[in-house]
């Protein structure tokens, strides 16, 4: 035992109050685990109002030859906390941290922490990548409403009442018209994106080049690839003499800057009821570039978006002339593109949030 201490012990035997004072000290000090423990342990002892001062408060009234024996236990113990203290504060200190844990060195030559910086969601970062594509060509942005109106999302595009897709199954509806009835009702969440074609023709005047992004919603089933919820962008423009040479020429453009300048494009014919003709457009697989693998399911190609001309019905239903003007139309799945581009195999990782999913991208 330090001989400070020990003497401090014989000088205090059987003065019980001093004894324990003694005990008290020590204990204190050797709880202590950071400078800021020290610190306090230091203002409790020996601060103004601290343990130590009092001893030599109550000094005056006690006969001399006590006085003298008080007096030098004061002193002694005075002594032995400021040392005691010093070498503790410094103990931790050398260890490198004030703040440590007791008993927890800080091992300085450990490599640093780094802090992970946040960044975009994949589906963020895809949506903006093809819009500024679209920028590029000199195309706007425009939005509409997720909460449609059965006109906007089905009738101006030439979805005649009882089109299969207006169904209660595969429609998410906010409003039904009568309850008793199977009809649908006139509010619903958009099924796709092309509701902001309308929109936009209703309040500008041609010439329009437009990209929109937003969500969708449909009363899907939810799997390995179908979501109720998920992204679209749709792009359309109006003018006097657009051609299908100019959709096929600025999807060309689109998906080689998405996909690769080596893609091959092709446009195959489909149905949608608001263009004519309409076209799905493929590009070469960019895993197995065209020979067939897993990705393409063996066919070389895969499907990136819906298109074709604006179909002279929807001119007629916003109130332009077909005869003046012409256009085309496309819209795209963002999800879809991602899990290709990115080689994701399940639509609900998007959604999930778990960020060893998110932090890979
Ligand atoms: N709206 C279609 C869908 O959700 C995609 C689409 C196809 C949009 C052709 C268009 C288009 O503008 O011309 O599947």
């Amino acid at each position: 035992m330090d001989n400070d201490i020990e003497r401090l012990m014989e000088l205090t035997s059987g003065r019980h109050e001093l004894e324990s004072l003694v005990k008290e000290c020590l204990a204190v000090i050797d709880e202590c685990g950071t400078a800021r423990e020290v610190e306090s342990a230091r203002v409790s002892l020996l601060g103004k109002k601290g343990k130590i001062p009092r001893i030599f408060k109550g000094l005056s009234e006690l006969p001399t030859d006590e006085k003298r024996a008080v007096g030098r236990i004061g002193n002694e113990l005075l002594k032995l906390v400021t040392r005691l203290l010093k070498e503790k504060g410094g103990s931790l200190s050398d260890a490198g941290a004030g703040d440590t844990p007791k008993g927890r060195a800080l091992d300085v030559s450990l490599p640093g922490r780094i802090k992970r910086a946040g960044h975009r969601h994949l589906l963020t970062s895809v949506i903006e990548e093809v819009i500024s594509i679209f920028i590029g060509l000199g195309y706007r942005v425009e939005t509409g409403p997720d909460v449609e109106l059965d006109y906007y999302n089905f009738e101006a595009l030439n979805q005649p009442p009882y089109h299969p897709a207006r169904s209660l199954q595969d429609t998410l509806y906010v409003r039904r018209e009568d309850p008793e009835k199977d009809n649908p009702g006139d509010i619903l969440l958009r099924t796709h994106t092309s509701p902001v074609q309308i929109r936009v023709m209703e309040s500008r005047k041609p010439p329009l080049f437009v990209i929109s992004p937003g969500k969708a919603y449909r009363r899907d089933e939810i799997d390995a690839t179908h979501s109720t919820v998920f992204h679209q962008v749709e792009g359309f423009a109006v003018d006097h003499g657009i051609s299908m040479g100019h959709l096929k020429g600025t999807l060309e453009v689109f998906a080689r800057k998405l996909f690769g300048n080596k893609r091959d494009v092709r446009f195959r014919p489909h149905f949608f009821p608001f263009t004519e003709p309409s076209a799905e457009v493929d590009v070469s697989c960019f895993v197995c570039e065209g020979r067939g693998c897993k990705l393409c399911k063996g066919v070389g190609w895969l499907e990136i978006l819906g298109c074709g001309m604006i179909d002279p019905n929807v001119f007629t239903n916003i109130g332009y002339d077909p005869e003046e003007y012409t256009g085309f139309a496309f819209g795209m799945g963002i999800e879809r593109i991602a899990m290709m581009k990115y080689g994701i195999n399940d639509i609900r990782t998007f959604f999930d949030n778990d960020i060893r999913f998110l932090s890979q991208f």
